[in-house]
């Protein structure tokens, strides 16, 4: 995985590996349109245009993670046009074959100030995914129908945390058929870690325990 890299830009982790690899073993990308929504430094969509997509479109919302995914993809003659924007211009020009997304989706409670956040975590807006981590993955449940042509696919990336049954429910109740392709345990990065106390207390989580399952969810448009 060839990742540019830029302090306040979220920095490709086990997430993103998971999700390239889903997306190398979804299918043959080759004369497909892809749209790669949350692009970060647009390492998905660089290893879509690698794996043979005949476009691929990046939606991200940070202007330094933009400039720097623009930069990469000039210098490395990768053909992945990097638009600067929230996921959901994606709709102006859908539909796509593959849809992939890595949103942020870590859950932090309302009550939670900035400070109490670790400092050396990344962009808060990379993973903050609201106070059910749904901050994205609802609206983009919603919204996959629509942004996908028939046939086409949707692979998503999400934690335990942020509720896999809740973003295969709402696929299935869009129309698609979902089901979870990979996952695999890794261990909490500084937010979790930072929140690991309070969810022992509060006995969301077993005493000791600090790492997350994570996992890659297919839903197919028929
Ligand atoms: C977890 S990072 C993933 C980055 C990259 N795709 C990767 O896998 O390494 C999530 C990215 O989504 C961006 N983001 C957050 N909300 C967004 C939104 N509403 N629309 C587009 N991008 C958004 C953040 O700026 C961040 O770069």
């Amino acid at each position: 995985m060839t990742a540019p890299a830029a302090a306040d830009v979220y920095r490709p982790q086990h997430d993103s590996r998971l999700l390239i690899a889903a997306l190398s073993e979804a299918g043959p990308l080759r004369g497909r349109r892809v749209a790669d929504l949350c692009a970060g430094s647009g390492v998905i969509g660089f290893a879509a245009a690698k794996l043979g997509a005949a476009s691929v479109t990046a939606f991200e919302l940070s202007p330094a993670a933009v400039s720097l995914a623009r930069a990469h993809a000039a210098a490395a003659a990768i053909p992945v046009e990097v638009r600067l924007g929230c996921w959901t211009r994606a709709l102006d020009c859908r539909p796509f074959d593959v849809v992939a997304c890595n949103p942020p989706y870590v859950p932090i409670a309302s009550a939670t100030a900035p400070s109490e956040l670790p400092a050396d975590a990344g962009p808060i807006c990379s993973w903050h995914g609201g106070h059910d981590g749904r901050r994205v993955l609802d609206p983009l449940c919603r919204a996959a129908p629509e942004l996908l042509a028939a046939g086409g696919t949707l692979l998503v990336v999400q934690s335990e945390y942020a509720g896999v049954g809740q973003t295969i429910r709402r696929l299935a109740e869009a129309g698609l058929r979902a089901r979870v392709v990979a996952a695999e345990r890794i261990p909490y990065g500084p937010v979790l870690s930072s929140q690991a106390r309070d969810w022992e207390a509060s006995g969301r989580i077993g005493v000791g325990c600090r790492s997350e399952r994570i996992a890659v969810i297919r839903a197919d448009k028929p």
